[in-house]
């Protein structure tokens, strides 16, 4: 925390010293206004640190000093790492704190994924965790806020990709001639990775071979990874699944429901999701857990001035 030499803090960052806006389709950081004339190395970029040494024993211990990188150095390569993650710009403002549980699943998805972010252990294996749940209910809010802090607090290195984007990207590098090791490589280094929307697609070999091999490198590596799905990881919901479609049903509300009870394991296959076990912890929200999308919508058309405090964004 960064505050003012008049002991308030800065109204725009919080005392983060970092904004994150929206930048077109991406979320960006900068370095915040209040702190790009760095006051504790006067914008050298290094301050000195005074070490102590003994070289002989016969002069005895000596202290000296080194330069050493100043804390605005890190950070300005922790924002320039920020906006290599690849957050879509409509999260910008997703943090933990403005992430609301509305019942007991999602608090504990929150309290999952922060206690994630805040003991990620750079050292030692992390576990990570797979949020599955119905749309607009915050997932991939979850796992900006989580990336967010692991790059700009801890000063990790993370990827975000949707699925199917992750596919495009692919498909298109093969057409430029490029191998699918080289294409997945980058994917398959970084530090944390999420995958949002894991189980969409068609389902086509080329994406199955490609998830397996991304996953299965990183399975191998012990690197951790999170990911976001609308499929279920309950096998018990497998027995609650809906009779075939009467004649009372539309097309598309069985396919609807199909949909809902349709399990990531059978999308993924076994490979994918036996490895999933392994690297990561589930939460799954139930059905009825709000979208947020709807509620915001419904909140506009509601007809007269909206109390104070209602409309206030995040
Ligand atoms: N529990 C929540 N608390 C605060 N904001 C939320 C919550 N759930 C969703 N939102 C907000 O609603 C919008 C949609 O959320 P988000 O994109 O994270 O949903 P999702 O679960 O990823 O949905 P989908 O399955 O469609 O991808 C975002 O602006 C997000 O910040
Ligand atoms: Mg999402
Ligand atoms: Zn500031
Ligand atoms: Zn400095």
């Amino acid at each position: 925390m960064v505050t003012k030499a008049s002991g308030e803090v800065c109204g725009e960052c919080g005392g983060r010293t970092y904004v994150i806006e929206r930048q077109g389709d991406r979320a960006h950081a900068r370095v915040c206004k209040c702190s790009t004339r760095c006051t504790l190395c006067d914008g050298r970029g290094f301050t000195y640190e005074v070490r102590e040494e003994t070289f002989s024993a016969k002069v005895g211990p000596k202290r000296y000093e080194v330069l050493v990188p100043c804390v605005c150095q890190h950070r300005a390569k922790r924002v320039s790492h920020f906006n290599e993650v690849g957050l879509p710009g409509v999260m910008a403002h997703a943090t933990f704190e403005n992430y609301r549980a509305f019942n007991e699943a999602q608090d504990r998805a929150r309290n999952l994924a922060m206690h994630f972010a805040h003991h990620y252990d750079k050292a030692g294996v992390n576990k990570g965790f797979v949020l599955s749940g119905p749309v607009g209910t915050g997932k991939t809010h979850l796992l900006t806020a989580t990336l967010k802090h692991l790059v700009l607090e801890v000063g990790l290195e993370a990827r975000y990709v949707e699925i199917s984007l992750l596919y495009a990207t692919i498909r298109r590098g093969f057409q430029e001639g490029k191998s699918g090791g080289e294409i997945i490589g980058p994917l398959s280094d970084v530090e944390v990775l999420a995958i949002d929307e894991l189980g969409k697609g068609r389902g086509s070999p080329f994406e199955m071979e490609t998830l397996d091999e991304l996953i299965a490198r990183r399975y191998n590596a012990g690197r951790t990874t999170l990911f976001a799905t609308n499929y279920s990881l309950e096998p018990e919901r497998r027995a609650a699944r809906a009779p075939a479609p009467s004649g009372y049903r539309t097309t598309e509300d069985a396919k609807t429901a199909a949909r809902d009870m349709e399990l990531i394991r059978e999308r993924v296959g076994e490979r994918i999701y036996s490895r999933l076990c392994e690297m990561c912890s589930f939460v799954e929200l139930p059905k009825e857990t709000p979208d947020q999308r709807r509620m915001r919508q419904e909140l506009d058309v509601r007809p007269g001035p909206p109390p104070s405090g209602m409309r206030s964004k995040h």
